[in-house]
């Protein structure tokens, strides 16, 4: 039967030690809400007497994030113990985590005290921890750089004063996946009363090995991961949450023995949420959440995705909440990715006209290092007949303030016939969208909103251009004006009217489009 790994993220605590990562109170309840929809076990959110900013932060999330256990970070120390337990003890499940460097050099050097008096003082601060909560995690700081006959005394010890879980940090990045194992293996094997606590690991990333540490010392007893989002922590972090997950998701033909409870597909969400609060961007190639970890860029494997995903993707973005594999078109595309993209913006070609596009293709990426989709609709302009408008935009009037409702009343002409719809809206160019659709009966989900002057000057131009999403199809909208509303209705209208020109065209299904009510 295959057994839980626990996934505890640190994120809040050992992330935020990342320089210039610090969060306020207000995101870090964010963070912590968004960790408990992705279904960690554990929330580490602070180091409470470490100030009272930490302290409100762990306070508030113990009492509003329900779900997950709570824990708060604590030396072994009284001091440290209360200021823990005093912010963590509104949690629906709390728990005390304690720490106590275990290794020569920091016991000598940073403690200044003897191994023995360190043992005692192990003990004492979780009998005390222990007489607040039933759950105390006690980590053996800098363990792999400890002496295993010391570790396996204080760590029988502290169990029998009550520690539940037992954490061997790799705290300065040091191990190989071997030596973890192997140092886990002996202290399951050594320890006489080990089967009354869970054995945890937390590892940094110094060498670049804390996830596959991590792993090893699961295959070797460890029961529950420290891990962080985006791998984020001290110096060069700690092990990733999504990549730990994912692999054992992805493998688990070598993984059989173990699962997990995370839900995935909150990965992408929590991925960005934190990189973008912390301030931290995501390398474009990081795996599992960066950005080209699901696009393909070289003609063969372009290719290859067209004819089976499996060719050159392992893992389904969907699986973590992202977008399907991405094509991007540089000099180095085929003629199949080139048809495969044009087609999802609404372009069906024959042969003929193909072959030349594609030559026109080649001339124009040849001079760009990436090909976007407007690029292509560009290069097609001299083809979109279809483009002539359907719909007409004949009125325009919205409204918003910050004590009203955002409305707008749209006119529409088509052919000789008129139609007025006003709607409301999260904005008045939400609202105008509303009305938009209420009268062309197609509902096209907004992908992609830019706006930018074109001139200079408070009478500036305004140029949107949106992506819209229908069916299988992206189509481009552009819409100018000197006001932006209207500029976004204009956009709006014009990918709307292409879409109802393929439609015309039948190269649209019917099924997904509404009654119109006019
Ligand atoms: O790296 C480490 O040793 C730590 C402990 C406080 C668990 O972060
Ligand atoms: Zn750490």
């Amino acid at each position: 039967m295959s057994e839980k790994i626990m996934i505890f993220d640190s994120t809040l605590r050992d992330g935020e030690q990342t320089p210039g990562a610090k969060l306020n109170l207000e995101e870090k309840l964010k963070i912590a809400k968004q960790l408990a929809k992705l279904n960690v076990d554990i929330i580490e959110c602070g180091f409470p007497v470490s100030s009272p900013g930490d302290f409100k932060a762990v306070a508030t999330i113990a009492k509003e994030v329900k779900g997950p256990v709570i824990a708060g970070l604590a030396r072994a120390v009284k001091g440290d113990i209360d200021a823990c337990w005093e912010a963590i003890k509104y949690a629906e499940r709390p728990r005390i985590h304690v720490f106590l460097a275990s290794s020569p050099i920091h016991m000598q050097y940073k403690l200044r005290k003897d191994p023995e008096t360190l043992l005692e003082m192990g003990v004492e601060a979780v009998k005390y921890a222990k007489s607040k909560t039933h759950d105390v995690q006690y980590s053996l700081e800098d363990a792999t750089r400890s002496d295993m006959d010391y570790m396996c005394r204080v760590i029988e010890a502290v169990i029998d004063a009550g520690a539940t879980v037992i954490n061997l940090p790799d705290t300065v990045g040091y191990a190989v996946p071997e030596q973890y194992g192997e140092m886990v293996r002996t202290i399951m094997n050594r320890v006489p009363n080990i089967d009354k606590a869970t054995v945890s690991v937390h590892c940094h990333n110094d060498l670049g090995l804390a996830v596959i540490n991590s792993l090893a010392a699961v295959q070797n007893g460890a029961r529950q991961i420290e891990c962080n989002i985006n791998g984020v922590g001290e110096r060069a972090g700690n092990a990733a949450l999504e990549e730990i997950v994912i692999a054992m998701l992805i493998r688990k033909d070598y993984f059989k023995d173990f699962y997990h409870d995370i839900n995935t597909r909150e990965i992408y969400k929590t991925s960005r949420l934190v990189s973008s609060l912390m301030g931290i961007p995501i390398p474009v190639n990081k795996a599992i959440i960066g950005k080209n970890a699901f696009t393909h860029s070289s003609g063969i494997h372009q290719d290859g995705i067209l004819k089976n995903m499996e060719t050159y993707e392992i893992i389904n973005a969907e699986l973590i909440g992202g977008k399907a594999g991405q094509i991007k078109l540089t000099a180095r595309s085929g003629r199949h990715a080139v048809r495969h993209v044009l087609e999802r913006l609404g372009f069906v070609l024959d042969d003929n006209d193909f072959a030349e596009f594609y030559t026109r293709f080649l001339e124009l990426a040849d001079k760009k290092k990436e090909v976007y989709p407007q690029d292509l609709e560009a290069l097609m302009a001299d083809r979109l007949a279809y483009t002539a408008p359907i719909y007409t935009l004949e009125y325009l009037q919205t409204t918003s303030g910050s004590k009203s409702i955002p409305a707008a009343v749209v006119k529409l002409k088509k052919d000789e016939e008129v139609f007025v719809r006003s709607e409301t809206g999260a904005g008045p160019i939400d609202a105008a969208y509303n009305a938009i659709d209420n009268i062309t009966g197609i509902e096209p989900r907004l992908e992609k909103y830019d706006l930018r002057a074109v001139t200079e000057g408070r009478d500036a131009l305004g140029e949107v251009t949106i992506l819209i999403e229908y069916q299988d199809k992206t189509i481009v909208g552009r819409g100018t004006s000197t006001d932006i509303v209207e500029a976004s209705v204009r956009a709006y209208l014009n990918g709307i009217n292409k879409l109802l020109a393929m439609k015309a065209n039948g190269n649209l299904n019917n099924h997904q489009e509404k009654e119109k009510s006019n």
